[in-house]
């Protein structure tokens, strides 16, 4: 007894003096570990929500997350999921991986869920294994990924981290008596707590575990809530529960009512297409579900608040990065869809993305193209590590010289975002439909002078957008019966075999491929942006292409049926067209 009580002190004396000298200066150095003049690196604090929307105004009800990370941090208001759903994005974010390059492309087996992260040799390969190599502690609570469950979590468990307290399915999706499972603890279940709430203690407790640790060592905290996810039992899902102190708030709140909200035309591709417009029993229980979602982010709202305040007790926000950020985004009711995501549209794709810490530009809000798959390449590039040559994105430049150096060259800096889908539509709500084909490729290209998003569906159905002028995305420019002929001043199909030939390097892209993928189409480097290789040089060369196409929808990503995988390599005016 006496010995441990002794060396107790003898850690805490010591976590005082290592946090007051390698975590609150990052100038200092740390003589207990770093060898002197090494400056210490940078803790991280990384917040993901649960299917939150950025375009459903849900962020103008965080009035804290707006506080300290709004106004105190830099907000990307161009950052994209590449796949929308939680595990798969999940997956694509922890490992800096395209989803089409972890194969984890679904919820649940056999393409998708934690046993397929599993099976694919992830758990060697994500962040928290990258950040304790490098010298982190590291510590998780929430949800990681759907199919961690009581079942699988030992099975094994998540490598990697130091401490972890996880909800775990099928309790995951219950805002009261969730399942939680620690560290090798069996699962237990917490009837009379909000779950919300006992992630922002579990939360607190493992940031006061890094802060006194005995070694000196930086940390990572991931903090992972379900809200606004909706309650989910047995594949039905139901509006989320809000904390009963915020079950009163907003009384009057509608879900917005979006340009293309239940839009009079049907719109969009395949399924979505065939919609019946929504009446106003399905409107107005869709405005309930819209109310629980803002009510239930306010437990989330009190935990950032929390969580900052606890860093600024501690003096570490001046070396200390926090992230706040979403698997992926939500509709109701845009293009006639009951709740959900899966969908390729803006709503579903377009996350919030919140950054503060060190060197970040209070208060900015930057329109540089950014994704899930650059999150790990960043905290890499923060903390110093040599970037692995397999991740499929870069890091993004948060600090404010960085940020003016890539928006000089803004296109070509990164104008280009694939989103891949695999398996059915899930319209979530008493509602709602399932089963539906929602495999498809997209692209989305937000340049300087044009914002398109482009699909192609397994069924061989085309979506081309015009988001300049459309941004409901209600006009679908690759219609056969549309009314429109031109864009970017050339003929819709020359700018959609532009888009083509893009996505077919996208959808098999890899590492370097995947962030500059016209030196694929043009390796000799003269073509960088949507924008040059829209000369008219290159039309033989684009005509010619071999088109992204499907002989089946499969629930997986099965490449017999995904058409042609490689299309021609531009290699100069000489040989083309004439060259095949
Ligand atoms: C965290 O885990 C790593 C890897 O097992 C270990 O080296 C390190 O000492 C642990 N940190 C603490 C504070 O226990
Ligand atoms: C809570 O969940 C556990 C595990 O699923 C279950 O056994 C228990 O009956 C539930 N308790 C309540 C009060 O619902
Ligand atoms: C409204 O639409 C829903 C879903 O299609 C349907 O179940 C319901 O009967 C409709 N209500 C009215 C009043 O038409
Ligand atoms: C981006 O590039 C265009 C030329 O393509 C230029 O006109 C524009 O000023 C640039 N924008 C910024 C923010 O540098
Ligand atoms: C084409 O039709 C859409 C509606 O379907 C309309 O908004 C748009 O203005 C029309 N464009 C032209 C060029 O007529
Ligand atoms: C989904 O696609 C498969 C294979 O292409 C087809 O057999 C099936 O009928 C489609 N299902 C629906 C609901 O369209
Ligand atoms: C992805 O996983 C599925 C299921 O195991 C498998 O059938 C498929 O071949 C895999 N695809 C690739 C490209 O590895
Ligand atoms: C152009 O590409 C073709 C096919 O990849 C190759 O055979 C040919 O040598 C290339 N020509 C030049 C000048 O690089």
């Amino acid at each position: 007894m006496f010995t441990i009580g002794l060396a107790k002190t003898f850690y805490l004396w010591l976590g005082t003096v290592a946090s007051f000298s390698a975590r609150s200066t990052p100038t200092t150095s740390s003589s207990l570990d770093n060898g002197a003049n090494t400056p210490s690196k940078p803790n991280f604090v990384f917040i993901i929500t649960d299917d939150q929307d950025l375009h459903l105004a849900s962020l103008d009800y965080m009035p804290l997350v707006q506080k300290h990370l709004g106004d105190q941090g830099t907000f990307y208001r161009r950052h994209y999921c590449t796949i929308a759903i939680c595990c798969p994005s999940r997956v694509s974010l922890l490992t800096g991986k395209a989803a089409h390059n972890t194969n984890v492309t679904d919820v649940s087996p056999p393409y998708g869920g934690y046993p397929k992260f599993i099976s694919q040799g992830l758990n060697d390969k994500y962040l928290p294994v990258w950040l304790q190599e490098a010298g982190y502690n590291t510590y998780y609570t929430g949800k990681l990924m759907n199919g961690h469950s009581t079942t699988t979590y030992n099975n094994p468990f998540p490598a990697g981290w130091n401490g972890t307290d996880f909800l775990i399915d099928p309790g995951t999706y219950l805002y009261w008596n969730a399942t939680f499972q620690r560290n090798t603890s069996p699962p237990s279940s917490f009837p009379d707590d909000y779950s919300t709430d006992l992630v922002n203690d579990k939360a607190l407790a493992f940031l006061d575990d890094a802060v006194k640790s005995s070694d000196s060592k930086p940390f990572f905290v991931g903090i992972a809530p379900i809200a606004p996810h909706a309650v989910t039992k047995s594949s039905v899902f139901t509006p989320p529960d809000p904390a009963p102190r915020h079950q009163d708030l907003f009384p009057d709140l509608k879900a917005p009512k979006t340009i293309n909200f239940n839009p009079e035309e049907p719109s969009g591709a395949s399924w979505i297409f065939n919609l019946e417009r929504l009446n106003d029993t399905v409107i107005e229980y869709h405005d309930h579900w819209y109310r629980t979602r803002i009510q239930s982010l306010q437990a989330v709202d009190e935990l950032v608040d929390n969580v900052v305040n606890y860093l600024s007790e501690k003096d570490l926000l001046d070396n200390t990065y926090i992230i706040y950020t979403s698997d992926n985004g939500f509709h109701i009711g845009q293009h006639r869809l009951q709740p959900g995501k899966t969908c390729a549209f803006e709503e579903d794709i377009n996350v919030p993305f919140y950054i503060r810490g060190p060197g970040i530009k209070a208060g900015r809000v930057v329109d540089l193209v950014t994704t899930h798959t650059d999150i790990v390449p960043t905290l890499f590039d923060l903390a110093g590590i040599e970037l692995r040559d397999d991740f499929d994105g870069k890091p993004i430049p948060v600090s404010g010289s960085k940020i003016s150096e890539a928006e000089k060259k803004n296109g070509s800096w990164s104008e280009h975002v694939n989103v891949e889908f695999w398996g059915v539509g899930i319209e979530e709500g008493k509602f709602g439909v399932r089963g539906q084909n929602n495999t498809y490729k997209a692209l989305r290209i937000s340049g300087d002078q044009y914002n398109i998003m482009y699909s192609v569906w397994c069924t061989n159905e085309h979506e081309l957008y015009d988001m300049t002028t459309d941004p409901g995305q209600l006009n679908n420019l690759a219609r056969p019966s549309s009314n429109q002929t031109q864009l970017l001043n050339r003929p819709i199909s020359v700018v959609q075999s532009r888009l083509d030939a893009l996505l077919l390097v996208l959808k098999t892209c890899k590492a370097s491929t995947c962030t500059d993928p016209w030196s694929v189409l043009h390796p000799q480097g003269d073509v960088t942006s949507l924008e040059q290789a829209l000369s008219e040089t290159y039309d033989g060369f684009y005509e010619e292409q071999p088109k992204v196409s499907y002989s089946k929808c499969e629930l997986g990503q099965i490449l017999s049926s995904e058409g042609p995988l490689a299309g021609n390599v531009y290699n100069g005016s000489a040989m083309w067209p004439n060259w095949v």
